[in-house]
């Protein structure tokens, strides 16, 4: 049985993307008793307005909550576009930021990743990633830090070939099931004390 559901959100719609390749090696990768299901239609988001939110959400801003609400945790794979997170994203976590305080990212296990034709490997992206993930609350994995650099050696015909990016993608997963497992005990904890 699988125990632990985590949602995989790409930052590219490009074809043959290389962060959506690594979300693809991530599930092959995922632990035992772990799903990895990659999100599809972040492109079908509108760009976030208020005019959308509240009575009047949009479907596929409804659809983008839910998923994540349902899930144990997340994974973030994250290409840089000039310095930062790319606009595809940045508009699916404003999305899913919403109602202020009690969204779905509050206290939501959450892990980045990324890959990018540079030698830095997405780390400023990254970075933005975690201010914003921080804003909206989540318990975000802190290490290892997955940085594919120069991803088109690493990444071949979608396959991540790189024995050391295959290791750090691993231990990512296995730092966020820990993380969601970790966070399962002490609920339970708090409410065998609460009873
Ligand atoms: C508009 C644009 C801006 C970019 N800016 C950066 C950047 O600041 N840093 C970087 O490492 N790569 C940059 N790149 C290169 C991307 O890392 C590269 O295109 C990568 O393959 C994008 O991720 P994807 O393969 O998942 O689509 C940029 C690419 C585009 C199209």
């Amino acid at each position: 049985m699988t125990e632990i559901q985590i949602l995989a959100l790409s930052g590219s719609t490009r074809r043959g993307s290389y962060n959506s390749a690594l979300l693809e090696n991530a599930a092959q990768l995922a632990p035992n008793d772990t799903e990895l299901i990659i999100y599809e239609g972040l492109n079908n988001l509108p760009f976030y307005s208020e005019e959308l939110d509240g009575d009047s959400l949009h479907p596929e801003a409804k659809k983008l909550r839910d998923a994540i609400a349902k899930a144990d945790g997340v994974l973030l794979a994250v290409p840089e576009y000039n310095y930062s997170m790319t606009a595809l994203l940045k508009n699916a976590l404003d999305w899913a930021s919403r109602p202020a305080g009690r969204h779905v990212f509050v206290g939501k296990p959450t892990a980045i990743v990324g890959a990018s034709s540079s030698i830095l490997g997405t780390i400023r992206a990254q970075l933005h990633t975690r201010e914003v993930l921080h804003a909206l609350q989540a318990d975000t994995v802190p290490r290892p830090e997955v940085l594919v650099t120069q991803a088109a050696s690493k990444i071949v015909d979608g396959v991540l070939v790189d024995d050391t990016a295959r290791a750090l993608l691993s231990q990512v997963l296995e730092s966020l099931t820990t993380k969601i497992t970790n966070q399962r005990l002490l609920q339970e904890a708090a409410e065998r004390k609460a009873s």
